[in-house]
C-alpha cells in the first residue's frame, strides 16, 4: 500500500517505515511534487497533525498521514509541548533546545515528563487520529548521539538509558511515535 507521509524528516522516516514494515511504501511531500513547508500553526498537537495531513490530502486526493510531537515537561506545565521544536530559536536547533531545557530544569526535582505524538491519517478522505505516548524523566546532562532531537535528555520510564543511548529497534519498540505508528499499522491492516 502507498501512502505519503507528512514528513522530510530522514530520521523519522527511518522511524516510521521500520515500524510499518515492508507491506507499506511511504511517499514523501517531495515525492508528489510539494516543496514549500506544510502549515502547521495550530495550538494543538492534534490540530496540526488534522492541518498537515488536510494540506497533503487537499493538494493530492491521496491517502496520507501526519505526525506532530511535543515533548511535555510536568514541572514546566507541559511546555515546550506543541513548541518542541522550535522551544529556543525558531529554527530546529536541537542542541540549543536541549541547551534550554536543562536551564528551565535547575534545581528542579520533579523531571517527570513525556513525549506524546498524534498521527492523523486521512484514508477514503475520511479522518482518523491515534495517540502514542512514553512516559520519563529528563536527566541532568546528555548521553548518547542515536536519534535525534531531546533523544539525549529522555530517559523513558524504568530505564537508565537516554533515547539517544539506544539502537532504533530499542527506541521504536517503547516510543510515544513507535506507539502511535503501531496502532495506525493495525487500523490500515484491518481497513485494506
Ligand atoms: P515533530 O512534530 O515530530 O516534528 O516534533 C517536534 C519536535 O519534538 C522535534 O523538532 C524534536 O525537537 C522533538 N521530537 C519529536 N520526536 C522526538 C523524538 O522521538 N525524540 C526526541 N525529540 C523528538
Amino acid at each position: 500500500m502507498k501512502i505519503i507521509f507528512a514528513t522530510n524528516n530522514k530520521h523519522k522516516l527511518q522511524e516510521v517505515s521500520a515500524v510499518l514494515g515492508p507491506g507499506f511504501e511511504l511517499v514523501t511531500p517531495r515525492e508528489v511534487g510539494i516543496t514549500e513547508e506544510i502549515p502547521e500553526d495550530s495550538p494543538t498537537l492534534e490540530g496540526n497533525a488534522l492541518q498537515k495531513a488536510r494540506y497533503l490530502y487537499e493538494r493530492t486526493g491521496l491517502d496520507c498521514f501526519a505526525d506532530d510531537t511535543g515533548l511535555e515537561v510536568e514541572a514546566l506545565g507541559g511546555a515546550p509541548g506543541v513548541h518542541s521544536a522550535r522551544y529556543a530559536t525558531d529554527g530546529h536547533d536541537f542542541a540549543a533546545n536541549n541547551r534550554l531545557l536543562l536551564k528551565n530544569l535547575e534545581g528542579k526535582t520533579n523531571r517527570q515528563a513525556r513525549f506524546r505524538t498524534v498521527i492523523a491519517l486521512i484514508l477514503g478522505g475520511k479522518e482518523h487520529l491515534f495517540e502514542g505516548i512514553v512516559e520519563g524523566v529528563i536527566d541532568t546532562k546528555e548521553n548518547g548521539t542515536e536519534g535525534f532531537g531531546y533523544d539525549p535528555l529522555f530517559l523513558p520510564e524504568g530505564s537508565s538509558c537516554s533515547f539517544a543511548e539506544m539502537t532504533a529497534e530499542e527506541k521504536n519498540a517503547i516510543s510515544h511515535r513507535g506507539r502511535a505508528v503501531r496502532k495506525l499499522v493495525d487500523f490500515l491492516v484491518n481497513h485494506k
